[in-house]
């Protein structure tokens, strides 16, 4: 049996429903408190799930909480995750890690130094879609990897999230700090550290309109790039093409492509944990399937369309598995897999590509970070429920 970790919640926003969620999939962590610098959203979420709100503060100085569940808005991640640090707790972020390396890297190094774990989402590259497409390639069933293509592009979070103003803020706003830390967390597990990027951006109109909630309807200012178009050469020499947008309305490719000298493959959403796998060995042949709706973490758990245009209808989302692993491996003292080395070189592979793109310059990637182990039906059946 696994210890049960105590966790306190900060950040009582709209993705916190999905964490507590996670206590029906997983056996190892309970989120005990909650705090939020809007007392009315914690106490509305203490009632909703029957525990304790308290200050953020007084969280952070409980005795009982163990782990601190960071589920602030990015531009709070580094504040409240180095004091979780500084009052001895270990802490789980939402992604990114932080908005920029220089806050990034102070919590790499004050988590060392403290000896407590320090884990960041996304933890979907650990679900069945994008553990499938590893194995595939660590297989090297499409040969050596030498190019590929990764897609994020949608109109942008206006229309369903109620407060969508820091998606669009002038340093923690755009596409880039947004989704790419999946695709590139996706990339790393799948291809391993990055060491060069390129690219351009583009700044799309200059007045939102809020398409939900009490604010429905008001218009706020954008104040980043909402384009940005890559290309990232990984250590291993494969060259990837990465477009990550919130001015298309819509389109019709796959989230990830990869081409190896011996074929291709088609990596699932590196935004969800479950969908198929496809490859393709030879010009004009069909693409073989894998299916990865029976694997644990691949499972349909989710049948209700979200707004977001290229979201399959039904899908699986295990967020919250990474928190579990992170449980698990500080009981066992192992690495865990959504660690700081990973998300620090995701998050200086964000910077550097929204440098790369606004100076027109190649970025070379100063730091890297070894590829995360694949994830065994084993070890995931260790904290499941
Ligand atoms: N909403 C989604 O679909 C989604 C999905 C995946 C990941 N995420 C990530 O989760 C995080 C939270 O997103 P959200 O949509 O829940 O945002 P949200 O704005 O709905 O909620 C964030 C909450 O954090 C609180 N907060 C902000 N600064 C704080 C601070 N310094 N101390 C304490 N509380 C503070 C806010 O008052 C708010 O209640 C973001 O990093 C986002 O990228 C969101």
């Amino acid at each position: 049996m696994n210890k049960v970790f105590k966790v306190g919640l900060i950040g009582c926003g709209h993705i916190a429903e999905t964490y507590f969620r996670a206590h029906k999939y997983f056996n190892n962590f309970k989120i005990i408190k909650c705090a939020d610098i809007n007392n009315h959203a914690s106490k509305k979420c203490a009632k909703t799930y029957g525990i304790k709100a308290l200050s953020v503060n007084d969280l952070l100085n409980d005795s009982e909480v163990e782990i601190i569940l960071n589920l602030t808005i990015p531009k709070a991640h580094y504040i409240v995750a180095k004091k979780s640090l500084l009052n001895n707790k270990h802490v789980y972020s939402e992604k990114p890690m932080a908005i920029n390396t220089k806050d990034g890297l102070e919590l790499l190094k004050l988590a060392r130094r403290k000896k407590l774990y320090i884990g960041n989402a996304p933890d979907t590259f650990l679900g069945g879609g994008n553990q499938k497409a590893k194995e595939l390639v660590e297989k090297k069933i499409i040969g050596k990897i030498n190019l590929g293509n990764a897609i994020f592009a949608f109109p942008g979070v206006q229309s369903y999230h109620p407060n969508p103003e820091p998606w669009f803020a002038k340093k923690e706003g755009g596409p880039v700090i947004d989704m790419g830390p999946y695709y590139l967390t996706a990339l790393v597990n799948l291809l391993g550290p990055a060491k060069e990027v390129s690219g351009s951006l583009m700044k799309g109109v200059k007045k939102r309109t809020i398409g939900i909630g009490p604010r429905k309807g008001k218009k706020f200012k954008v104040e980043c790039p909402t384009t940005y178009l890559s290309t990232i050469v990984f250590e291993n020499g494969a060259i990837i093409r990465l477009t990550l947008s919130f001015d298309v309305i819509a389109h019709n490719r796959n989230h990830i492509e990869l081409y190896g000298n011996k074929g291709s493959l088609i990596v699932p959403d590196p935004n969800m944990f479950g969908g198929s796998t496809f490859t393709c060995k030879k010009i004009g042949e069909k693409w073989k399937e894998y299916k990865t709706n029976k694997m644990p973490l691949g499972k349909i758990n989710i049948r209700t369309q979200s707004a977001r245009a290229n979201e399959s209808p039904t899908n699986a989302n295990y967020r919250g598995v990474g928190l579990a692993e992170m449980a698990y491996c500080i009981e066992n003292k192992k690495l865990n897999r959504c660690n700081g080395e990973l998300s620090y070189h995701v998050l200086d592979i964000i910077q550097s590509t929204m440098k790369a793109s606004k100076t027109g310059k190649k970025q070379k990637i100063k730091s890297t970070c070894n590829k995360p182990n694949y994830f065994s039906q084993k070890e995931i059946k260790k904290i499941l429920r």
